[in-house]
């Protein structure tokens, strides 16, 4: 409850003061944090309307008991988690409720960043890891290093294979693409030539238009010093994987973008999805019976402060009571259903990536124990099903980089970043930690990789695996209407483990 007097210390911090018509019954069963909240969001209001006449201000503000009524009567008016009824029909058997929860999930050391030289330890980390996957590729052997080709050491017109970080891409005055490689012991340029001898389009020379900076790839091609010219690009790609056989029949749920608090989430839907889940309405309660694992891939909350002018957008202007409300539904989730939430660039924990998962300050009383809060990214292992779950924040900048990707098809930005062995390769695209060990970097291939943070569903199959966008439980918003995106809400892709296959169930 608000205090006056820490009311009146806190506000003065801010060259706000409280009106002496302002009395502490006033305050009684006001939130303090809502208050000074509202408080906050009255003056940046202001600001903004009137730039001009805000920054000739010098003077202290005062706030009377006018605006503390009005205030607390925003607040009361304001939504406050109601209690998501918990119960099953009694004719729902759920046969997940009979499967052993066998679960791991791997646990990244999130080290924060020191200096120059953890910049240096990240990308050579990078390199490393990713050129070990390439060093498996059957029947092509790369130079260890690019010292000796920086050296002249090999004659020209020798056919090599190198693999390096990729420092710089950029069109040559000829039309072609050149594009310069690292690996910490030197640098080579290598040349895609847009028409090959005899004036055919090249197709390598497509391919390089997809490089994007600061991935690791494997290229072979002639020496022509001081130059390799290109005649292939090898990606660290998996290998395709085989069918997996499951001998449990169970089924994963896949969420992402739930945003709670927003005035677009899509309530009224998500509760209806969870009263399938209980068994209680619907058709294909033999899905809903069947579902062992609920995976949220972030933007569980849709937070305060990600975008300017945001708190015109929310209808939960408290980022905890946008958490009590997430975790309030999340208690109608059955028992014997383990659900994974990880954050993403919406939700209130540290923006750069491998993001830790919500701290105490969040989670407070909420314990459940079939609720796992869990880092962004994730590896998981659930009954043998191995699942990969990444925001996915860093699709944007992969769209924008790579020709012919597109919002509307996901999945397919998705498998760029599968094919790079990395989660984020365009460094700057988003933030991410440059810790010693690059946690971003996908060393085993997951039979499903899940993302979200696009807002649109999307399933695609790439040499054996899965990938996933589970879409958002937001309608669309001003900023995506702008945008031309389309966004899918309320639209649940649910994997089963003896099919193999993804179902989509429609919430809209
Ligand atoms: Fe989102």
């Amino acid at each position: 409850m608000a205090d006056l007097k820490q009311l009146v210390n806190k506000l003065s911090q801010l060259k706000i003061l409280l009106a002496s018509d302002v009395a502490q019954q006033m305050l009684d069963g006001i939130d303090e944090n809502s208050l000074l909240q509202k408080i906050i969001e009255m003056k940046s209001r202001a600001a903004s309307e009137n730039p001009e006449e805000a920054e000739s201000k010098k003077e202290l503000e005062f706030i009377g008991s006018a605006d503390i009524l009005r205030m607390a009567g925003d607040i009361a008016t304001e939504k406050v988690p109601v209690p998501v009824e918990v119960s099953r029909s009694p004719e729902f058997k759920p046969e997940a409720a009979e499967i052993e929860g066998k679960f791991k999930v791997s646990e990244k050391e999130i080290t924060a960043v020191t200096g120059i030289d953890d910049f240096t330890k990240h990308f050579n980390n990078r390199l490393a890891r990713i050129k070990k996957i390439l060093d498996r590729r059957q029947g092509i052997k790369f130079l260890s290093s690019l010292e000796d080709i920086g050296k002249n050491r090999y004659m020209s017109g020798r056919e090599v294979a190198v693999a390096g970080i990729v420092s710089k891409r950029i069109a040559t005055k000829n039309g072609n693409i050149m594009v310069e490689l690292e690996d910490g012991t030197g640098t080579v340029k290598v040349i895609f030539m847009s028409r090959q001898a005899h004036g055919q389009k090249s197709g390598t020379f497509d391919d390089a238009a997809r490089i994007v900076n600061d991935e690791v790839i494997g290229v072979k091609g002639k020496l022509s010093h001081p130059f390799i010219i290109a005649n292939e690009i090898v990606w660290p790609e998996p290998v395709i994987k085989t069918e997996r056989k499951f001998e449990e029949d169970f089924s994963v749920a896949f969420l992402s973008d739930i945003h709670t608090g927003s005035k677009l989430f899509m309530e009224k839907n998500f509760l209806h999805m969870l009263k399938w889940i209980q068994g209680r309405v619907g058709e294909n309660n033999s899905i809903a019976g069947k579902i062992k694992y609920i995976v949220i891939a972030g933007d569980a909350a849709d937070g305060i402060g990600i975008y300017p002018n945001q708190d015109r957008d929310l209808q939960v202007l408290d980022v905890y009571q946008q958490y009590s409300m997430l975790f309030n539904m999340l208690e109608a989730v059955p028992d014997y259903i383990h659900v994974f939430v990880m954050p993403g660039n919406h939700d209130a924990t540290q923006r750069a990536e491998p993001q830790p998962p919500f701290d105490a300050s969040i989670i407070r009383d909420f314990r459940k124990s079939n609720v796992h809060i869990v880092q962004n990214p994730s590896f998981m292992s659930l009954n043998g099903l191995e699942v990969l779950s990444y925001h996915g924040t860093s699709l944007d900048s992969v769209i924008a980089a790579i020709p012919g990707l597109a919002y509307s098809r996901p999945e397919e930005a998705m498998t760029e970043l599968l094919k790079r062995r990395h989660l984020s390769p365009i460094y700057g695209g988003n933030i991410i930690l440059p810790s010693a060990k690059d946690n971003l970097v996908i060393d085993k291939t997951p039979d499903i990789l899940h993302m979200g943070h696009i807002h649109t569903n999307g399933i695609g199959r790439y040499k054996g695996v899965w990938v996933v966008n589970s879409g958002t439980w937001q309608s669309k918003t001003e900023f995506q209407t702008r945008q031309g995106h389309m966004p899918t809400p309320c639209k649940m892709p649910v994997f089963n483990s003896k099919t193999n296959k993804f179902t989509t169930v429609n919430f809209s």
